[in-house]
């Protein structure tokens, strides 16, 4: 039985982790040991099978007993420990969430129901770390497969609408705590029907630009407005985020001998934990919009076209309608002024599920097969 080690599993990706584990029954089969970086010793968490104290996060000796070691705990943690532990001789499987690994060439980055042939293949040749995605890449590749698949995609642009969880649980709160700022600087005259929106609004904004208004977190009001930079800033101009796009996609679909071009701008908005993306996508050929539907449609079991009609757009393609489910809808599917092959599309997908948690712990169920 495969001996898996879980650290970062309290943390936020490793709570929705530990609950989808849980909610699929896959703790049986395995062998789980939790780590922990501050309580020794406690006792470990209640996942339905047998499990030993917790252990030391940064007890090589422990780690190394391990044939896996899933990893939620963020990139200090994986630089402080990966390295000594291969170079300790561990040969066990890595799963990492964190950005740190991704861009290695030993690193697989995993997706696998849009890249399964790329996970085995690298299997095969004996690989032994698997990184999961940036969340708006494996998101986009989720609701967009289909056309990847087909190779119908020339070149695509990405905008992104994305969630306060993204930045953090912290900043989840703060989002919060901004929202309800801008609310209680005006709640007497919103109780008055008659008061003046022009009065309401200049309050507002004088609540937002106030000393006082909590953005320790953001750096900047997130609430009523929104924040057009994500990570930091690359010799080119564009944001750390903004590479992610093209150089993980890419990487995703072993592309990367003949990458396909992929830019745009990542903006944060003041949702809760569903990014959102709108795509223009220069297609290698002007398709029909109904074959277009029915590639994306049957890629995957989670890709919820959704037809582009109002009423379907603001019920199913939404963070508040997409959040905590597996659903990928995307719709907004129609050709641009542009001509036959320029496609938009917009979806939507929860940020910690197949954004972060879920491709991990399909990783953990296929190695449980090999
Ligand atoms: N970097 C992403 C964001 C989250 O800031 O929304 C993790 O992939």
């Amino acid at each position: 039985m495969l001996k898996v080690g879980f650290v970062g599993w309290r943390g936020m990706v490793g709570s929705v982790l530990m609950q989808r584990m849980v909610e699929e029954d896959d703790f049986k089969g395995i062998e789980p040991v939790f780590f922990t970086t501050s309580q020794v010793g406690q006792a470990g968490p209640d996942v339905g099978v047998d499990v030993p104290p917790l252990k030391d996060a940064f007890d090589l000796e422990a780690l190394k007993a391990l044939d896996v070691i899933v990893t939620c705990q963020g990139g200090d943690y994986t630089k402080k420990v990966y390295g000594d532990l291969r170079q300790a001789g561990w040969k066990g499987y890595w799963i990492d969430a964190a950005s740190t690994l991704r861009m290695e060439d030993d690193a697989t980055i995993i997706l696998d129901p849009v890249n399964r042939h790329v996970i085995d293949a690298q299997l095969a040749r004996g690989a032994k770390t698997f990184v999961g995605g940036n969340c708006t890449v494996s998101l986009m590749l989720m609701g967009l497969g289909g056309l990847f698949e087909a190779d119908l995609i020339e070149w695509m642009t990405s905008m992104t609408y994305q969630a306060a969880s993204g930045s953090g649980a912290k900043h989840m709160r703060e989002l919060l705590n901004q929202m309800g700022g801008l609310r209680d600087s005006v709640a007497d005259e919103l109780a008055d029907p008659a008061s003046a929106i022009l009065d309401i609004d200049r309050k507002v904004t004088a609540a937002m630009r106030s000393g006082e208004f909590p953005t320790d977190n953001f750096g900047a009001p997130l609430a009523g407005s929104l924040l057009p930079w994500i990570d930091t800033k690359l010799d080119n101009g564009q944001s750390r985020e903004e590479w992610k796009g093209s150089v993980e996609t890419n990487k995703i679909l072993g592309l990367q001998d003949n990458p396909i071009p992929i830019d745009g701008l990542c903006v944060r908005i003041g949702a809760m934990r569903s990014h959102s993306q709108a795509f223009t996508i220069k297609l290698k050929k002007d398709v029909p919009i109904d074959e277009i539907e029915d590639r994306l449609a049957k890629h995957n079991d989670w890709v919820k076209v959704i037809p582009n009609e109002k009423e379907a757009t603001i019920a199913d393609l939404t963070p508040a309608a997409a959040t905590g489910t597996l659903s990928v809808p995307v719709g907004r599917l129609r050709k641009l002024a542009m001509g036959g092959e320029y496609l938009s599309a917009f979806s939507v997908g929860d940020q910690l599920l197949w954004g972060a948690a879920e491709p991990l712990k399909r990783m953990i169920a296929i190695l449980k097969q090999q």
